[in-house]
């Protein structure tokens, strides 16, 4: 099997690429990733020299480059992404391109080259809050912020080419993801990193909201589940099935770290924060996938990575992110009367 993975430079994609390398003697992966700030060829170190792997650095909004790797593909498997909700209530017009025009060229681009099956990944914010019971697939969705929006308006699409024109799209939606690899922007690495420095933890609002953080290794596992059995034109929900809420998330962080819960500081809310997401995941587990984690185990497992790893996140929390978390932070740090 070969398979054409966009976006494989990132966090998922990295871990997915490096688990289907592991699992699949036999399979051609080649990562097309126009490595943005989110993209780290460090991430992939391990398998670079692997000779069923080759990495392209190419836009999925440029159909040249999309069509120059197109060629020979059974299937896509469509991580590439603008994925940081705080960035997208900022500026959400890259959102836009690349979640939405990007997923066009890919789903343009396969089907000229007929190929046979194409995994649009999604994630359960398309949902917006959940506060009864875990959705399943075929609740109504209620994006929120500029990127659920966006991931909405690209799985839309690619649900329409299985409706329109019959091409083998599947559309799954992952929980939140926490592991090795992930940028420190997102709360678990950049609550751990913050406090492995002993700097300010900046929890938003009152720190209620719950999130199902899953390992990234379950959200994978169920990928490579899904592109051997799923069904085309169907949806598929991956989440653990585990909930905490991000006050607990914190305090386990410092427990785990022995630092003081004095670093929490309670700042400014996010602009339209979802309260809660809650995914029933029983249409995957029909096929066979179980998760391994909990949502205590894999939070811990990512904060054990990020201790054991400075060299991979330091560099990235200088230079540019430093400016980022300058802008995002300082006026809530300032007003919350914490240094950061
Ligand atoms: P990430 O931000 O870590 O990585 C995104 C990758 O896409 C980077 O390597 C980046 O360079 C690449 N990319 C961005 N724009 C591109 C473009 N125009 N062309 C080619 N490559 C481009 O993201 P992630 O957390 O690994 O998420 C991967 C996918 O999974 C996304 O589609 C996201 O919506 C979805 N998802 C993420 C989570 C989560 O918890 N992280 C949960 C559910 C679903
Ligand atoms: P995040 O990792 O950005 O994922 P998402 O918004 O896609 O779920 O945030 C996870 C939760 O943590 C969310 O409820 C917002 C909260 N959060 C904070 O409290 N402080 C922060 O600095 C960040 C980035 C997030």
């Amino acid at each position: 099997m070969k398979l054409l993975v966009t976006g494989g430079a990132g966090f998922i994609g990295s871990n997915f690429i490096r688990m289907y390398l592991e699992r699949h003697a036999d399979c051609e992966i080649v990562n097309l990733d126009k490595l943005t700030y989110a993209g780290n060829l460090e991430n992939l170190r391990s398998v670079e020299d692997d000779p069923r792997y080759r990495f392209v650095r190419g836009d999925i909004c440029d159909r040249k480059s999309v069509d120059d790797v197109m060629p020979g593909i059974d299937t896509v498997v469509n991580f590439a992404a603008e994925t940081h909700v705080d960035r997208s209530i900022g500026d959400p017009e890259g959102f836009l391109k690349t979640d939405i025009f990007g997923v066009h060229v890919l789903l343009e681009s396969a089907r000229a080259n007929a190929v046979g099956r194409f995994v649009q990944i999604s994630t359960d914010e398309v949902y917006g809050p959940a506060m009864g019971e875990p959705l399943r697939e075929d609740a109504p969705l209620n994006p929120r912020n500029p990127y659920a929006a966006s991931k909405a308006g690209g799985e839309y699409l690619a649900r329409s080419y299985f409706l329109t024109y019959d091409f083998p799209v599947i559309v799954t939606r992952g929980a939140n993801s926490v592991g090795p690899n992930q940028f420190p922007e997102k709360v678990i690495p950049l609550f751990t990193t913050n406090a492995i420095e002993d700097k300010p933890l900046p929890l938003y609002g009152s720190g209620e909201q719950e999130r199902d953080y899953m390992h990234v290794l379950d959200h994978c596992t169920g990928l490579d589940v899904i592109i051997e059995k799923g069904e085309p034109g169907e949806i598929y929900n991956v989440g653990a099935g585990n909930h905490m809420k991000n006050i607990e998330m914190a305090k386990l962080i410092l427990k785990e770290l022995r630092k003081p819960e004095e670093l929490i500081v309670h700042v400014q809310d996010r602009e339209g924060h979802d309260f809660r997401y809650a995914m029933d995941s029983t249409k995957l587990e029909g096929l066979g996938w179980k998760p391994l984690y909990n949502t205590r185990d894999a939070i811990l497992d990512a904060v054990r990575w990020y201790v054991g790893n400075p060299g991979w996140w330091k560099p990235l929390k200088s230079g540019e992110y430093r400016e980022y978390y300058e802008k995002m932070y300082r006026q809530r740090l300032d007003e919350a009367g914490a240094s950061g």
